[in-house]
């Protein structure tokens, strides 16, 4: 009896496992050791300070923006939808002559107040596998032969809406926002070498494939920002895995997406670089050897050495709202981590008068904590699927507004 009742207290007072994840480093501290005092320090010294070292060390520097873009209307169907929306076909043209375009696609809601806010995010197979739309344009450029219905490196016909879950364009457009998505192989095809895309229009750059992502999603920004029926004041920018990776970027590095929602990022993205769940720095850059610069490939055996985790790029993101947004089932890219990431991101939306993670745990799965810094895990893989997109939207209107809403 006394054996068990010891048993029994052993089991209660057992000590919680040891948090064996080394700390990151705090975004706050300055590369000479200081912390930074005040907000103005943070805008005007340590930002760009931190900017310029995820450049230098990790992603790479993109080009400036270019200034001779134009964003032409292709195709317009005033119908979409039942008449609902409005589905406009963009070509996005820039940079140096022979720069591929970007073809975007554009849904709108018709019935609305105003302008409307928009998602924008770059898609894995093209335009015509995010919709069953039978008119809209297919990528010309290169493709991984694993995207449906791809042959001989192209996109066919069969691709068609092949990834409508990924894009629920019906329940976003019911909740009053536009969408924005774009092939990403437009701007990167996604394999080594960078002999296509934008890479060898603006020789001299050590910018991986991730930076370019980002980059092109700024280009979308700029197209948006032209059009009177978006909102170019509320563009949430999101993307899965790779893509979020790159939506990161771009909402750290552009602070015209006014929210960012990075979905299952991991490594290199919203994961810690100094994690020891799921992949590693070095995997991603044996497997991936051109997502990234060649001075990332230093730390491969030592992540520890970089002068900053992720922690800090998602700090670059305050005072806007950020979302990290994980499955249950999908290890590999960290969940607990990624958590971990945000919580230390904390002091630089404090100094912005922003909040920050309204958790001191994990949430319970499916709860959406909705504060400026956001997470949620649900269940299940690694996919982006209508469920998530319902955590995005309902995230988007706490803290864009809900379109047509005074806020
Ligand atoms: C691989 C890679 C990840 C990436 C993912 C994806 O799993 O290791 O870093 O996020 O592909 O883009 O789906």
């Amino acid at each position: 009896m006394l054996a068990q009742a010891c048993f029994a207290l052993a089991l209660i007072a057992a000590p919680a496992p040891a948090d064996t994840e080394a700390p990151l480093p705090d975004p706050l501290v300055k590369l000479d050791g200081r912390r930074v005092a005040d907000r103005d320090e943070w805008v005007k010294v340590r930002r760009p300070e931190l900017k310029r070292l995820f450049e230098e060390r990790m992603y790479g520097k993109a080009p400036d923006a270019p200034d001779n873009l134009k964003a032409a209307v292709i195709r317009v169907d005033r119908e979409y939808l039942g008449g609902k929306a409005t589905l406009k076909e963009v070509s996005i043209s820039y940079g140096p002559a022979g720069t591929p375009p970007i073809g975007m696609l554009l849904i709108i809601p018709n019935h609305r107040k105003g302008p409307a806010p928009a998602f924008v995010g770059l898609n894995f197979a093209g335009n015509h596998c995010a919709v069953a739309d039978p008119k809209v344009a297919l990528p010309t450029t290169w493709m991984p032969a694993s995207s449906p219905g791809v042959k001989d490196n192209r996109a066919t016909e069969a691709g068609r809406g092949k990834q409508v879950d990924t894009w629920p364009v019906e329940t976003i457009i019911d909740r009053g926002y536009a969408l924005a998505t774009a092939y990403c192989g437009d701007i990167a095809p996604d394999h080594p070498g960078h002999a296509d895309g934008v890479h060898p229009h603006y020789p001299g750059h050590d910018w991986g494939t991730v930076a370019a992502w980002a980059w092109g999603l700024s280009r979308m920004a700029d197209a948006l920002a032209l059009d009177p029926d978006v909102d170019s004041s509320k563009l949430a920018v999101v993307g899965h895995s790779r893509l979020g990776k790159a939506a990161l970027v771009a909402g750290a590095f552009d602070p015209r997406f006014a929210a960012v929602i990075p979905h299952q990022a991991g490594c290199g993205g919203t994961a810690p670089s100094r994690g020891t769940v799921g992949e590693s720095v070095k995997r991603i850059n044996t497997v991936f050897p051109h997502w990234f610069n060649d001075a990332f490939k230093t730390y491969n055996d030592d992540p520890s050495r970089l002068p900053f985790d992720q922690n800090a790029l998602a700090a670059l993101v305050a005072p806007r709202p950020l979302l990290f947004s994980n499955a249950v089932e999908d290890t590999w890219a960290n969940p607990e981590g990624q958590f971990r990431v945000l919580k230390a991101a904390e002091p630089a939306y404090a100094l912005m008068g922003a909040g920050g993670l309204n958790a001191a745990s994990m949430p319970e799965v499916n709860h959406l904590v909705d504060s400026t810094l956001g997470y949620v895990i649900r269940p299940g893989k690694h996919s982006m699927s209508p469920p998530d997109w319902v955590f995005f939207l309902d995230f988007a209107d706490r803290n864009l507004g809900k379109p047509g809403a005074a806020r």
